[in-house]
């Protein structure tokens, strides 16, 4: 995970964090002196002459987020996000890495698209990105992409997320294929003959609202699929966005079964539910879509029980003139990845739903388990990759103030807590937000 080159030609300051709470998947260590030098964590309590000394008393140092998934809509869709503004964005939510899906204009199925992606990024210095690349060529769902040369280009994931592969035997092959090259699949499980043109979840609200809906069996009946193929090839398979308790139940099965499946959840999925179409704001318009509050308290108990491995935001920006379309054209996606952690810290952790510390594991070792990436610690030697959170001010979303090009939110105006103030990667500061 460490890159040299991140950042391009900076310097970077050999930096101490005076005063945080340092916790990281080893504990809570009290409160130190975190010191960066070189890209690396250096160490704790140490001394010398610091080019940069942050305030941190107060505030948790923690190993900046990891994200499996994020939509930054480049190459060729610059007026959703860009690299510049999805990898701000990125950092402001405290994420240090994300992996950018490949449903991109044109598709991210060549190894040049994939090399280009990779360089643009690392110059910026603002969060590190790890492109996906797509199963099939064009998206089509028809001829696998070539993996091998992808792979050797940079792509840590295959995935046509975004859209469901509809064809088995693809499925079968692309896992083969992935497994022979140790790549993680990750899935888009949603059944598109099953799904219609449902636009929220089907059931009492979409039946009385008179929207088309789009019922879980859509889902648990792909995820099914998606999990017998990765039993049957031994690859491992990553199912994304996980939205329905029968989706989890299944993925559960599975799991229990000993198969090479790993699974996510989105902050949407946890925080939100069908009730939310009432308002008529295709904002909330998501694929796969907002479920029922039963099928939310499932989720947050699977999240709980260790059954989910790790949390992906999906975060999927698009034009608010887009968003403003009625219910039926709009399109699926909303931006959520700078106010992923103060939301789950919010609802989840201060509601005593679940710890602290589960949380974090969701946002760090979890992702990391899931890519086959090492678990980030706060160790010297590390990659310093840290973001300070203050877990005691509240403070409204307030999306115009959104790095993302995305400026709307569901959860416009929540208080929540848990803001991330200082987001460094690879020792330099990538993020930092006003006391
Ligand atoms: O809501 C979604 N939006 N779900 C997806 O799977 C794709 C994404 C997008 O690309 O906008």
């Amino acid at each position: 995970m460490s890159d040299t080159r991140h950042g391009g030609d900076r310097p970077t300051p050999r930096t101490v964090l005076r005063g945080a709470r340092l916790v990281d998947a080893r504990g809570d260590h009290g409160i130190h002196d975190l010191w960066l030098a070189g890209g690396s964590v250096e160490g704790i309590d140490l001394g010398g002459d610091a080019e940069l000394e942050i305030d941190a008393r107060g505030l948790v140092a923690t190993p900046a987020f990891l994200d499996p998934h994020v939509h930054l809509r480049t190459p060729g869709q610059e007026e959703k996000e860009d690299l510049a503004s999805g990898l701000a964005a990125a950092a402001a939510g405290g994420f240090g890495t994300v992996v950018s899906m490949a449903n991109t204009d044109p598709v991210v199925d060549d190894p040049a698209i994939v090399a280009d992606l990779a360089a643009q990024a690392a110059a910026l210095g603002l969060a590190r990105l790890r492109p996906a690349a797509a199963l099939s060529v064009g998206l089509k769902g028809e001829r696998l992409a070539d993996y091998a040369a992808l792979r050797a280009a940079g792509a840590v994931m295959i995935t046509d997320d975004g859209i469901p592969v509809v064809d088995s035997h693809l499925q079968r092959r692309a896992c083969e294929y992935a497994r022979e090259l140790g790549l993680v699949i990750q899935t888009h499980s949603e059944d598109p003959s099953l799904r219609q043109g449902g636009v929220m979840h089907e059931g009492a609200v979409s039946h009385e609202l008179g929207l088309p809906g789009n019922p879980a069996e859509a889902e648990s009946i792909m995820i099914f699929r998606d999990c017998e193929v990765a039993r049957m090839t031994g690859a491992r398979v990553h199912v994304a966005h996980v939205s329905s308790e029968r989706g989890m139940r299944v993925v559960e099965w599975f799991k229990a079964q000993g198969a090479p499946v790993t699974c996510e959840v989105t902050p949407h999925h946890l925080t939100l539910t069908d009730e939310a179409w009432r308002a008529f704001d295709p904002v909330i318009k998501v694929a796969p879509p907002l479920r029922t509050a039963d099928d939310v308290a499932y989720l947050r108990d699977a999240v709980r029980r260790g059954v989910v491995d790790c949390l992906g935001s999906d975060h999927a920006p698009h034009t608010r003139a887009e968003k403003d379309r009625d219910a039926l054209r709009a399109p699926f996606g909303l931006p959520n990845i700078e106010v992923a952690f103060p939301l789950l810290y919010t609802d989840l952790v201060l509601a005593g739903e679940l710890d602290l510390a589960r949380l974090l594991e969701l946002l760090q070792g979890g992702v990391a388990r899931v890519m086959g990436w090492p678990a980030p610690t706060l160790a010297a030697g590390t990659p310093a990759d840290v973001v300070l959170l203050d877990l005691d001010t509240e403070a409204a979303v307030d999306p115009a103030a959104f790095l993302s090009k995305a400026k709307f939110s569901p959860w416009e105006g929540r208080a929540l807590r848990g803001w991330p103030r200082v987001t460094l990667v690879a020792g330099r500061v990538a993020f930092s937000r006003a006391r």
